[in-house]
């Protein structure tokens, strides 16, 4: 079949689909399995804060099975890659629960975790604190926040302009800890050669940043470093950089002599791999009795570690959303004795979102005015933030479709109206946002005598289609059947690539692969390499974004507050859509991981372990299939000539965004029970 240029291309089903349904394709842990393989087991901290003072390696070392136990007296000394959560064994330090303090390595995996659960270990334990509060003496204004941006802005007297605004609001909200829970935990399988070469099988959401760090870290060369990862079972932004366990592999590896495979358990997941630190945002919003609004403060207080410092730029896309001429953001960060918080699938706009949207939806209820109405009397001509132009902006044509699709009653909230014998039905809207990011990317694309196309790039594809998306952005540059092409990608020996990390993975890489493509064809070579920073970096000053409007239906029983969401509606403006089959599949599960944080997922911080108590998926809900009503999903079809490369935007991370308030919003109109901290708990609406 030829792959013809449209805004929404087919649904194609996915080029592996076979291999992963058959269990063909293989994972990090599944490589190498041969005699002289070893296992290795992470022995972590049952104390929040203090010090390791001995290890009795001796006492598993008794047993024939066990090679090994590393901790920071013998383990290999490590290059400093300006990482701290990979200094792995290091130093005897210990700044929160659950961080590693050995590592056993044994013949069998059963012999390895029965010798990591006998090791005795002996701790220097001091106090610790791990609770967040909104005044913590420990409060900090970080230099920047995730990635780059400023950590407070200000236009115009926020203060004066809400003082004097006839309509204002002036709430907090929170959030607890997510954490990301990808199907495939983090594993590697790790071989040194002979020659003093490093491979790698390791599951991450790039391989590029894998090789490099691993490479300073173990003081070798780029190219002594290979890593591959054809497949990885999700990662939601815990696998955009290294963690822990692809360092621990190689250092057993060289300790042993012996391939090693290492998997962190789910247990160790919720400490070792980041998660969403909790948020108090408070939210002041001043507005003039029509609706538009004269000032917008949003004022965050977040978490980070000791270890490291990871800000979450939770008000960032509040400075763009709606047009208001006074506004403040700001970020402070508490440091306390708790895991490193990290990304997490839109990590500031998602939080962010949850609260912002809930405020607007009470500014709506405060006015009497519909919140689809209120949203698009606000809408900005310009970046309200920057006063550059919007590349394009479909969020009003994202609410009307969806207010259409969904039914919505286009009038004020007059909650507790609707209900069907003791189930009280309400309806929710929220807008969602997530900006278009891009990196450079190369990618090499070469032809044989047989007129088969081969296209090479180190892009990964962590279960969203990004492979398939590429093979038919490649068959569509070089205007041959998609048959006549073949898309090599998760390995590092191919043409360097950024991380699927940002909503930036196909977008970046299928630039690479339509520009190669397209020279290819153009320049009747035999093989063409194309690299993208140029092109990048001759982007017009645009905001640029994609943008969508969440629709939520709850149904809530009056005597046991059973809530349950029937049905959601998503639409969403997304430049264009390559594969209509796999796009639709990354905004649904968006929306559902939304559903999931706002009335599952709740990371419940322990005190006096230090801990957070819930970590394993019986005791940490994540939305299961009987949790998700109808989705109906759409898009608004989406030309835009501002945005370069094949014309996509992101789709990855803004269906969560939003979802979250959607929900909230339609459990007031419901119940006339504001939740203003998530989860939503049965009892906040008895
Ligand atoms: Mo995503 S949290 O940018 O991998």
């Amino acid at each position: 079949m030829t792959v013809t240029k449209a805004l929404t291309g087919p649904p194609l089903t996915r080029d592996e689909a076979i291999e992963k349904v058959t269990g063909k394709a293989r994972y990090a842990y599944e490589y190498h399995s041969q005699p002289d393989t070893a296992y290795a087991w992470i022995v972590t901290s049952p104390v929040a804060k203090g010090r390791v003072l001995t290890v009795d390696a001796d006492h598993v070392l008794r047993s024939d099975d066990v090679i090994a136990v590393l901790w920071h007296e013998n383990a290999p000394h490590l290059g400093d890659v300006g990482d701290p959560t990979l200094a792995v064994l290091q130093s005897p330090e210990i700044a929160y629960r659950g961080q590693l303090v050995a590592l056993v390595v044994a013949k069998t995996p059963e012999a390895a975790r029965e010798a990591a659960a006998q090791l005795p270990v002996e701790y220097e334990e001091l106090a610790h604190d791990v609770v967040l509060t909104p005044d913590h003496a420990s409060l900090y204004k970080p230099e920047k926040v995730n990635p780059a941006f400023e950590t407070d802005t200000e236009q115009g007297d926020p203060d004066r302009a809400f003082d004097a605004s006839p309509v204002q609001l002036d709430q907090t909200y929170s959030t607890v800890a997510l954490h990301n829970n990808p199907m495939e935990p983090h594993a590697t399988t790790a071989i040194w050669g002979e020659n003093g070469s490093l491979t790698l099988y390791d599951s991450n959401q790039g391989g590029g940043v894998v090789q490099q760090l691993l490479a300073g870290l173990f003081e070798l060369e780029k190219s002594q470093v290979h890593v591959i990862n054809p497949h990885v079972g999700g990662g939601f932004g815990s696998k955009g950089m290294p963690r822990p366990n692809v360092v621990l592999a190689a250092m057993a590896a060289k300790v042993t002599g012996r391939p090693v495979k290492l998997a962190v358990t789910r247990q160790q997941m919720f400490s070792l791999v980041g998660y969403r630190t909790p948020t108090i945002q408070r939210i002041r919003l001043g507005a003039e009795a029509d609706g538009r609004l004269n000032a917008i403060m949003h004022e965050v207080v977040e978490q980070t570690s000791t270890v490291k410092e990871f800000a979450e730029q939770t008000a960032v896309a509040t400075r763009m959303i709606y047009a208001a001429p006074h506004r403040r953001t700001s970020h402070r960060l508490a440091r306390l004795d708790v895991p490193v918080p990290s990304w997490m699938r839109a990590p500031g706009e998602c939080p962010g979102f949850y609260a912002f949207e809930s405020a607007m939806d009470e500014l709506a209820v405060e006015l009497g005015v519909d919140p689809v109405e209120l949203r698009i009397r606000n809408e900005p001509e310009v970046d309200p933030e920057t006063g550059n132009p919007f590349s394009s902006r479909n969020l009003v044509a994202c609410l009307r479709e969806g207010a259409r699709r969904f039914g919505w009653r286009s009038e004020p909230r007059a909650p507790r109206n609707h209900r069907e014998g003791r189930w009280l039905i309400g309806a929710g809207v929220a807008a969602s946002f997530y900006p278009t990011y891009q990196m450079p990317a190369s990618a090499t694309a070469s032809v044989d005598e047989n007129d088969h196309y081969t296209v090479d790039i180190n892009a990964t594809d962590i279960g969203t289609g990004a492979r398939t998306a590429l093979h038919q952005l490649a068959a569509e540059a070089l205007e041959v059947p998609l048959e006549q092409v073949t898309v090599r990608i998760g390995d590092s020996d191919l043409p360097a690539a950024g991380i699927a990390g940002g909503s930036m993975g196909t977008r970046s890489w299928g630039w690479a692969v339509t520009k190669a493509c397209r020279q290819l064809r153009e320049e009747g070579a035999k093989s063409v390499t194309a690299n993208t920073k140029k092109d990048i970096e001759a982007l017009g000053e645009y905001t640029r974004g994609s943008y969508g409007a969440q629709f939520v239906e709850v149904r809530v029983n009056q005597d046991t507050g059973e809530l349950r969401v029937p049905r959601m509606t998503g639409i969403f403006a997304a430049g264009r859509i390559v594969n209509a089959s796999t796009a639709r599949s990354q905004f649904i599960g968006g929306m559902t991981m939304g559903l999931s944080m706002a009335l599952h997922e709740e990371g419940l911080i322990d005190p006096v372990f230090g801990d957070y108590a819930n970590h394993d998926l019986a005791s940490y809900h994540v939305a299961g299939c009987a949790d998700v009503g109808a989705l109906d999903i759409g898009w608004i079809e989406e030309a835009d000539e501002h945005l370069g490369g094949a014309g996509t935007k992101g789709i990855g991370e803004i269906g969560i965004v939003g979802t979250a308030a959607a929900v909230a919003n339609a459990v007031f109109d419901a119940t006339g029970v504001r939740v203003r901290e998530l989860p939503i708990h049965l009892e906040d609406v008895l």
